[in-house]
């Protein structure tokens, strides 16, 4: 069963509020943190064929989008991907967008060569859930690239798991996933982990 619906529409709501500002207050992180050029590396890897990018938000990743490729651009909250396809509209691009839940994702089984998803299983209420669906639309043989930040090691960890209940509730995401054991947990093969920042942010590669 996907979250309550209760607390999809919670998700729902804040994520609306937080559209409008979301690319601005984020984007001091993208080259202080390294995602700017880890977004680059993940994208030059994506293979052709058919890729749905999961949890886009605002369409951060349709800069890095590689012509090639068909992406189906996907999202729990409506006014995140509205800003996503306006980005994409002014690059051109024809691709789908799609609302829909990573924990119910409105897709067949094994219907994509390649998921992409960056900085969104810190936020899916169900992980786990989440990351299974991911694996229920992969082909055989696809590949899954991850952008996470996760719970560090050491007492960085130890302060994340103290103030995680009061940050998670005041902006959304989590900030004590243990993402790479939840991808092993799904079914998942890591194939690749790449550092990022420290061992907080991290590019998964699974299959
Ligand atoms: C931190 S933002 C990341 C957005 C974008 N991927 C990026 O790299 O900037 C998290 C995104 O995950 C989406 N999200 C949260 N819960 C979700 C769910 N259950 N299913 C699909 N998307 C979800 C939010 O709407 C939001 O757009």
């Amino acid at each position: 069963m996907p979250t309550s619906p209760e607390s999809t529409g919670r998700a729902i709501r804040r994520w609306r509020r937080q559209a409008r500002c979301y690319d601005c207050l984020t984007a001091p992180m993208e080259r202080l943190l390294g995602f700017e050029r880890a977004r680059e590396w993940v994208f030059a890897r994506v293979p052709k064929g058919r890729v749905l990018e999961v949890g886009a938000g605002t369409g951060r990743n349709i800069a890095h989008y590689p012509a090639g490729p068909v992406i189906v651009t996907s999202d729990l909250s409506a006014a995140m991907l509205a800003r996503a396809a306006a980005k994409a509209g002014n690059r051109g691009l024809t691709g789908r967008l799609v609302v829909t839940d990573a924990e119910d994702l409105a897709f067949r089984d094994q219907a994509f060569d390649a998921v992409v998803a960056t900085c969104v299983f810190c936020s899916v209420p169900d992980p786990l859930r989440g990351l299974g669906e991911v694996r229920r639309i992969l082909k055989a043989g696809g590949a899954v690239f991850l952008l996470e930040h996760m719970r560090p090691g050491g007492w960085l960890g130890r302060l994340f798991d103290l103030v995680d209940p009061i940050a998670s509730r005041l902006m959304g995401p989590h900030l004590n996933r243990r993402t790479l054991d939840t991808v092993r947990q799904a079914g998942l093969v890591v194939v690749e982990e790449r550092r990022v920042f420290s061992d907080w942010i991290k590019i998964i590669v699974a299959r």
